[in-house]
Parts: structure tokens; C-alpha cells; sequence
């Protein structure tokens, strides 16, 4: 079986850091509320900058970092909830901006927080029937103009950012792939463009009984289809919405918390980014060794759910 290697990764985040306090200033909340109930300190807002902007930064620092041309791209995937338009997707953008091949697919997928992990498996598909070697995954969202800034209940927990992966096939390396969805318009709903702004609402106590359902179903279906074990994972790399889903998981399969990467600190949850950006810091930080076992998981709006398992 060929497994799904990352070549390289890239991230890319707005200017503008929006503290807890600046928060409070918006709503009744506090930074000892947001950052005991959620683990997040800062997120960046985008100001002036677009996704596609964010998302164009990202891939080019992923394929600068991975020496890697547009030619040998065979895919160009961008999973968001946010793209600047319905059309041209950002993924067409990129298209133009980054002069990439105009006979391979370039789309946008939105499959909620867990658009990363989907788009990496779609990408696979391509590379899998495709001469050339490379596919481009990009995770980027503007969330800020999405987020009611009246409802304390939402408004503290989103940030806007981009992070990018090369992808290739690689001969016997380990990788395995789960997905899932489960429609439920009343745990997360991000409204569609109408005369008025969309907004995102949430049932936030509904939510985290399913991420901390979801995260260890998505990794106990992983270990299962490998034949590997907790112990054998290396690095858990889970969507980034909230500290406590995170600790809890991680509490109740025994891992060591220190296994789970964590950054929703700085950035808040960015959604569909948060699994590459994290990736990004990791792999910059000389976190991620050639060979590790690296088990990504995802869950969000759709609601949907998913998890990859691979060989840095
Ligand atoms: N600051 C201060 N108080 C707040 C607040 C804020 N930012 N947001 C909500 N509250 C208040 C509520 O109004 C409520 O007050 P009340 O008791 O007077 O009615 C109280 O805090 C408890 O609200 P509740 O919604 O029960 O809080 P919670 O403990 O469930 O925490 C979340 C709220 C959103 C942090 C939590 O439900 C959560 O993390 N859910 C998962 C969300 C998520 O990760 N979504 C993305 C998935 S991709």
C-alpha cells in the first residue's frame, strides 16, 4: 500500500493579535473564563488581509520549504469554511496566483474543522492516479467575519490563519485514512450568504460531548486498521478547538498530555487550518523526526470527523 508522505509544510497568520482582554472589551467574558474554559489566550484577526491571501502565503512557504514547482503538482485542495467567494474558489485563486498547471483540479472543499483531514485523503486519490508527484493541501480561514461579536458564547474561541502541506505517495509507508459525517444543523451552524452577514452559531456543550466522543473513535479505527497501539504513536495532532476536549481525550485513552500538540493558545481555533498550521510549528520546531507515527485528528461542523495516521 503506498502511504501519504508530507514533503513540507508552511503556515501563515494575520497581523493583528486580539488578546482575551481586548475581548473583554467586547463582550462579559474575562480572560480567567476564556482561558480555564478553553486554553486560548490570543487568536489573530484578519485586517485588510483575505483568506486567499493567507492561504497563498502558506502554500508558498510549503513548496519554497519543500523545493517543490507547480509543475510537479497534480492537485491544488483548499478545505475552508470561509473563502472569500463562492467563486472563484480559492483554490482557482491560487491557481492564478501561483501559477500553477491549468490541467489539474484546483477546488475548495468545505467539510468544517475537519476539511484538513478529508482534503488530504481526496489528494491521495489524485496522486494515486496522477504521472506527477505532488499535491498541494491547504487548510485557511477567515473566521472573524463569520464570528457574532455580540455572543460571548462564540466570539472568544475562533482566529483566521492558513497552513499549508505538500503531499506524495510513498512505497510501504504506513498510512491510514477514516472519515465520517453526521448531519446536525443545531450543534454548529454557519449560516449561508444572505442579505444579512452569516454568522456562526453553536451549542457549545453539545459539541464537546462529540469532539470528546469523536477524537478517540477516529484514533481507536486508526490503531485498529494499522495493527499499531497508543504506545506506537509518536505525535497526536488534534484539531485545535479547545484545551479541555484535548486534556480530556487524552485523560481517558492514558496517553501522556504531552503526546497531544496543543497551540490554541495563540491562535484560537481557526477551523479548517488548525491541523496544518500545527503541523507547520511542529516540523519547524524540529519536533516531527523522519520515520515518527503522526496521528492527526479532526471533528466540527457537519457534523463530520476524521482522522489520518502517518510516517513523518
Ligand atoms: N465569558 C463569560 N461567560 C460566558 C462566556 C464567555 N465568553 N461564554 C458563555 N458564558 C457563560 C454562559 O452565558 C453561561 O452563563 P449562565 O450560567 O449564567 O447561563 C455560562 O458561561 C456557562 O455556559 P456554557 O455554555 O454551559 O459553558 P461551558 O462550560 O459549556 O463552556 C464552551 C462553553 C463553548 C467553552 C464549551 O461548551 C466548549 O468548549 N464547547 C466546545 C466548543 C468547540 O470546541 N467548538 C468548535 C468545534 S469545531
Amino acid at each position: 500500500m503506498k502511504g501519504l508522505k508530507i514533503v513540507s509544510t508552511g503556515r501563515a497568520l494575520p497581523a493583528k493579535v486580539v488578546t482575551n482582554d481586548d475581548m473583554s472589551k467586547l463582550v462579559e467574558t474575562s480572560d480567567e473564563w476564556i482561558t480555564t474554559r478553553t486554553g486560548i489566550r490570543t487568536r489573530h484577526f484578519c485586517e485588510g488581509e483575505t483568506q486567499a491571501a493567507l492561504a497563498e502565503q502558506a502554500a508558498r512557504r510549503a513548496l519554497e520549504q519543500g523545493k517543490v514547482e507547480p509543475k510537479d503538482l497534480c492537485a491544488c485542495i483548499v478545505a475552508t469554511v470561509t473563502p472569500d467567494h463562492s467563486a472563484p474558489t480559492s483554490a482557482c485563486l491560487l491557481q492564478q496566483r501561483l501559477g500553477l498547471p491549468e490541467d489539474i483540479p484546483c477546488f475548495d472543499m468545505n467539510v468544517g474543522c475537519t476539511g484538513f483531514i478529508y482534503a488530504l485523503q481526496v489528494a491521495r486519490g489524485f496522486l494515486l492516479q496522477s504521472g506527477r508527484p505532488y499535491a498541494l493541501v491547504i487548510g485557511a480561514e477567515s473566521l472573524s467575519r463569520i464570528t457574532d461579536f455580540t455572543d460571548r458564547g462564540t466570539c472568544v474561541l475562533f482566529g483566521d490563519g492558513a497552513g499549508a502541506v505538500v503531499v506524495t505517495l510513498e512505497e510501504g509507508g504506513i498510512y491510514a485514512c477514516t472519515l465520517g459525517a453526521r448531519g446536525d444543523a443545531e450543534a454548529i451552524l454557519i449560516e449561508g450568504p444572505g442579505p444579512e452577514r452569516p454568522y456562526i452559531h453553536m451549542d457549545g456543550q453539545k459539541v464537546f460531548r462529540f469532539a470528546v466522543e469523536a477524537v478517540p473513535h477516529c484514533i481507536h479505527v486508526l490503531l485498529e486498521e494499522t495493527g499499531l497501539s497508543l504506545e506506537d504513536i509518536d505525535w497526536f495532532v488534534p484539531h485545535q478547538a479547545n484545551k479541555r476536549i484535548i486534556d480530556h481525550v487524552a485523560k481517558k485513552l492514558k496517553v501522556p498530555n504531552e503526546k497531544f500538540y496543543q497551540n490554541m493558545m495563540r491562535y484560537g481555533n481557526t477551523s479548517a487550518a488548525s491541523i496544518p498550521i500545527a503541523l507547520d510549528e511542529m516540523a519547524e520546531q524540529g519536533l516531527l523526526k523522519k520515520g515518527q507515527k503522526i496521528l492527526c485528528v479532526g471533528f466540527g461542523a457537519g457534523l463530520t470527523w476524521g482522522g489520518a495516521l502517518l510516517e513523518w
